[in-house]
């Protein structure tokens, strides 16, 4: 018996309940603070900012465990609101007293669109941003607290984000698509249908130099759309892109502001890359032009979940085009 399963469109309601409950879990929060690279560079920003932050009252967009709140107390903050969802808010509490910063975090259990605050704030710090940037939408709470929530002339951590795209060459990837071709020599079974499967998510490697395909730092946001456009500097076959993102926080004392990059040549975050595989992959050579339009759009069944559609050129190819849809086993969890 065969039968089609469409996926169905789950209400907002259970969209929130899945994803709030993702974060209820220790793992996802461990993943979180044990990466480094993230939580050091949000250490680093928020202490930059201490001038910023001294004396003031900050709201800390999904808390958490509330290690950014803490982040706050330690660059000076007067007082911080830690809104948190999930029932991790809990232990935020019990973390918060155990550092001693009863008096100047108060944590709130809700969600930032339904909370009431007792007075407005001058900073914004979030940690709101999932695979490809995108995925979860929870950049859309943090333009909602800071249309509800900020002062005039108040500032948000970070402040600017950027989406890049690049293609990607990578031997190893055919040869790991290849090996489902070879389990009915080894077992008698045929398993070469899971290649195709496979194609949806595999690790990534080394782009050539990327592309920056999309830019914000102010107003609401449901797609975003880029172009791009690409020279080959050698020959090599291109199996996949790969799409990252980066975020910038002012500081105000530095030369340079500071930014935390999911870019494959930095040191590895919890969020890697998302990798988009083509269906076969294509010989460039020197010069080979590679050209195309990517967006990122919710999904059908949950607006929580992003797609991203590809339509590109490589040389003389025609035209091709290609939906992804980020995984189930990403839901919610950001890694
Ligand atoms: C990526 S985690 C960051 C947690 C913490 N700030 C940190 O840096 O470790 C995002 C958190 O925001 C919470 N969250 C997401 N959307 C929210 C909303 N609209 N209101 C309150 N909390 C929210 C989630 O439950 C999750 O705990």
């Amino acid at each position: 018996m065969s039968h089609v399963v469409k996926k169905r469109k789950l209400d907002k309601t259970r969209q929130d309940r899945l994803y709030f409950d993702s974060y209820t879990d220790v793992t996802i929060h461990e993943e979180m603070i044990a990466d480094h690279v993230r939580t050091n560079t949000y250490r680093m920003a928020i202490l930059n900012n201490s001038e910023s932050i001294r004396g003031k009252v900050v709201l800390d967009v999904g808390a958490g465990t509330g290690v950014l709140s803490m982040f706050c107390v330690q660059a000076g903050a007067r007082k911080v609101y830690a809104v948190e969802a999930c029932s991790i808010a809990e232990q935020a509490v019990n973390i918060v007293k155990q550092n001693n910063m009863e008096d100047k975090i108060e944590v709130i259990r809700g969600t930032v669109e339904t909370v009431d605050l007792p007075e407005k704030v001058e900073v914004i710090v979030s940690e709101w941003m999932g695979y490809a940037l995108l995925h979860e939408s929870m950049l859309n709470s943090v333009l909602y607290a800071r249309d509800k929530w900020l002062k005039p002339g108040g500032i948000i951590l970070p402040h600017k984000a950027e989406l890049y795209i690049a293609p990607v060459s990578d031997p190893v990837v055919e040869d790991r698509l290849h090996f489902w071709y070879t389990v009915k020599d080894q077992y008698g079974v045929d398993m070469s249908c899971m290649s195709d499967f496979a194609r949806g998510t595999c690790s990534p490697t080394r782009p050539a130099s990327p592309s920056s395909i999309y830019t914000r730092d102010r107003g609401g946001l449901r797609s975003v759309k880029g172009k791009f456009n690409f020279e080959s500097f050698g020959s090599a076959a291109v199996n996949a892109f790969c799409v990252f993102f980066t975020v910038t926080f002012p500081c105000p004392d530095k030369p340079q502001p500071l930014v935390l990059s999911t870019s494959p040549f930095k040191p590895e975050t919890h969020w890697k890359q998302a990798v988009l595989y083509l269906d076969s992959p294509v010989d460039v050579v020197q010069d080979t032009v590679v050209t195309g339009e990517i967006s990122m759009f919710p999904s059908e069944e949950s607006a929580r979940h992003i797609c991203i559609h590809v339509d590109y050129t490589i040389g003389e190819q025609k035209r091709q085009s290609k939906t992804f849809s980020i995984p189930d086993w990403s839901s919610g969890a950001q890694s």
